[in-house]
């Protein structure tokens, strides 16, 4: 399934450090660190009614990013804010978005990769753009990748960074194979996530996902573990492999952009979808989006 242009995005405002532009006009430097090595980290970031969603969750992960890659001059949580809430102003955005935090090592002096060449501080962008949750509801067929996640022998996936060869390329085999997404195996064979979201299964009534090892620490993940241990819902953290998942009652993936998104099928194996636990989550996950998050102050 591929995303369409919406028209409601055609005129919308960027945010690219302190200056609102048209979005044929946002654009940055070809210095900047991102163009050169993809050296930047991001958050993706959902409204809903008038709420940003986890906003506190996503500036900690966005400022532990950008401090592990010892990123120099980051602005502060609070301009990070009001860059986030000038953006949906001028668009007039408080339901129904998608953000799109990028923070860049910022401009180079002269091409090349050492952050020393790095004298301007950061660029801060918000992408702000009309996106209701991208599955919408279709269920999902996977395909096993040959590209293994990174371990953090490699790169740490807990660093959010810009750098996303590693899942592009398990993105390019899905498309290969006709299916919506690819399911990634960390460096020991276990599944870590797929190329977009993290995963989890559900087996006799309890909910399992792989431990944070080699997939990004997703905050809908962590939301879906916080509302089973609220729910009496067991839940366990535990190395996975694709085995279990092909046999597993029901299997969904978490994530801002696809909310809890149900798999059909991983490998041509159909996931049975017997039980109800995966349409209880998707319920209470839904009733925390309506009164959870950061009001928007307009
Ligand atoms: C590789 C990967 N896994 C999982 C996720 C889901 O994370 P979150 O729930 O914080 O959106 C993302 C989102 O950016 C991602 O890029």
């Amino acid at each position: 399934m591929i995303q369409q242009f919406d028209d409601r995005n055609k005129d919308i405002k960027v945010w690219i450090n302190g200056d609102l532009l048209n979005r044929n006009e946002a654009k940055i430097s070809v210095f900047d660190s991102v163009v050169q090595g993809g050296d930047s980290v991001w958050e993706g970031i959902r409204v809903y009614d008038g709420r940003i969603f986890c906003l506190d969750k996503h500036l900690k992960r966005l400022m532990e990013s950008a401090k592990s890659m010892d990123f120099k001059d980051i602005p502060s949580v609070d301009e990070i804010k009001n860059a986030i809430f000038s953006t949906l102003k001028a668009n007039n955005m408080i339901d129904e978005t998608h953000i799109r935090l990028t923070l860049t090592r910022g401009e180079k002096i002269t091409s090349g990769m050492n952050p020393q060449l790095n004298q301007f501080g950061c660029t801060l962008i918000v992408l702000a753009e009309w996106k209701s949750s991208i599955y919408d509801g279709k269920d999902l067929k996977l395909v096993t990748s040959n590209i293994r996640r990174n371990s953090p022998l490699c790169l740490d996936s807990k660093i959010h960074h810009n750098n996303l060869i590693n899942n592009i390329l398990a993105k390019i085999e899905a498309n290969h194979a006709g299916v919506d997404d690819a399911l990634m195996l960390d460096i020991d064979g276990f599944v870590s996530e797929t190329n977009a979201t993290n995963i989890f299964m559900i087996k006799d009534g309890i909910v399992y996902t792989p431990f944070p090892k080699a997939c990004l620490p997703g905050i809908t993940r962590q939301t879906v573990i916080d509302i089973c241990q609220s729910n009496n819902i067991p839940i366990i953290e535990k190395d996975i492999s694709v085995t279990e998942m092909y046999n597993a009652d029901e299997v969904f993936s978490t994530g801002t952009m696809g909310e809890l998104a149900r798999v059909e099928e991983i490998d041509k194996r159909k996931i049975e979808n017997k039980g109800d636990v995966l349409s209880n989550l998707q319920n209470l996950f839904r009733k925390l989006t309506e009164k959870d998050g950061e009001k928007i102050p307009f």
